[in-house]
């Protein structure tokens, strides 16, 4: 990042009343205008990093900046931050414009400046034409976006979204993820988004901290989590991954059960005698015709629709997933076969600590 960060962490933690850690030492900077997901499993810190920046909890030790300054002090709202819910958490009584308007009058902005500001905001999320209509009247997705255009009415410099998609379904959630991005970009607001849903995080996301037991495991470009994760955990936990023990030989070589792959020291960084953990995408593996490989037995072959996978199994007992295009059908081994697998031209496996 070449500019000061927005928003910055320092070595924040949250200890909460019963002596559970919610948050152990986080760092975190995010830029202005970036959007950034918190992805990780139920339980892991995301929420509660939200309400320590929002205001909603204090944070047991460290120091939250905004702009540059210390905001850890502040009420919530003195905070220049707004919160979008799961649960929209709209008011079912008033109608659309009304909940639009209703953070700026609260604050007494002037009636002419609430009314251009709700129509702006309204046609920001494609509802100036359900101004009046109750909001008891809307669709999940109408909800959701009456609470979307509430919290940027106010112009926050940190938009936090907890779970902003996860009450509607597969087909209006996917709508609605490409909608939500394409606002922020016209926006220019800096969003932090929870999500617990990998494929949400990936596909709007500039960057993602993934995140395991309170704490920040990695954070990076989604293609950076994808290509380099930098921990086990973060390995198995975006997209597919094989997981293969290994070591380090003499000569530099990874092996594994029943084989071994060429790769120079200096690519993986360990020395002859580490014990490792490869990471092998499925995409870059494929059946060696030749018995040279890692030889597995295959359990199953499903169909994928664009693709074939062959899930199969080491000696070592780890399952093994590769993707085949159908084309190759014809020459898959059967369930129960003998196979070997090798890695696809110019597929570089990850290469993990054990
Ligand atoms: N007020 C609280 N008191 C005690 N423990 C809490 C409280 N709020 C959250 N926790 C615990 O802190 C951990 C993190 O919670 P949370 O941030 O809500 O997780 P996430 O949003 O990632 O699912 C969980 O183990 C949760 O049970
Ligand atoms: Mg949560």
């Amino acid at each position: 990042m070449t500019n000061d960060p927005l928003l910055s962490l320092r070595k924040v933690s949250k200890i909460f009343g019963n002596g559970h850690f919610g948050l152990k030492d986080i760092d975190l900077d995010i830029a202005a205008g970036e959007f950034v997901s918190l992805l990780g499993p139920s339980g892991c810190g995301k929420t509660t990093t939200l309400r320590v920046v929002a205001g909603f909890e204090a944070a047991s030790a460290g120091q939250i900046l905004l702009g540059g300054a210390e905001i850890g002090h502040l009420p919530p709202n003195r905070r220049p931050v707004n919160t979008v819910f799961q649960d929209y958490a709209v008011f079912p009584h008033m109608d659309v414009a009304e909940n639009v308007a209703f953070g700026l009058s609260v604050r007494g902005t002037p009636r002419a400046e609430i009314r251009r500001k709700v129509g702006e905001a309204l046609e920001l999320v494609g509802l100036a034409d359900k101004a009046k209509r109750p909001v008891s009247a809307l669709s999940g997705g109408q909800r959701q976006r009456v609470a979307l255009a509430r919290a940027i009415v106010c112009e926050p410099q940190l938009l936090l979204l907890d779970e902003p998609l996860s009450a509607l379904d597969a087909s209006l959630r996917e709508q609605m993820q490409i909608e939500l991005k394409n606002l922020q970009a016209r926006l220019g607001t800096t969003f932090v988004m929870v999500t617990h849903d990998q494929t949400e995080a990936l596909s709007i996301s500039d960057r993602i901290a993934v995140m395991q037991g309170g704490e920040i495991e990695q954070i990076a470009s989604p293609a950076e989590l994808y290509d380099r994760p930098a921990t086990r955990f973060v390995a198995g936990f975006i997209g597919t991954m094989n997981l293969l023990p290994g070591k380090v030989s003499a000569d530099g070589r990874l092996e594994v059960p029943g084989s071994s792959l060429p790769m120079p020291a200096e690519a993986h960084g360990f020395g002859a005698g580490s014990a490792v953990v490869l990471g092998l995408r499925p995409e870059d593996l494929e059946l060696s015709t030749a018995t040279a490989g890692i030889p597995i037995r295959v359990e199953n072959v499903v169909f994928h629709g664009r693709s074939l996978r062959v899930i199969g199994r080491v000696s070592s007992g780890e399952e093994m997933i590769l993707d085949v295009p159908r084309s190759a059908a014809a020459d898959l081994p059967a369930a129960g076969a003998s196979a070997a697998l090798r890695l696809r031209a110019g597929a570089v496996p990850v290469v993990l600590p054990a």
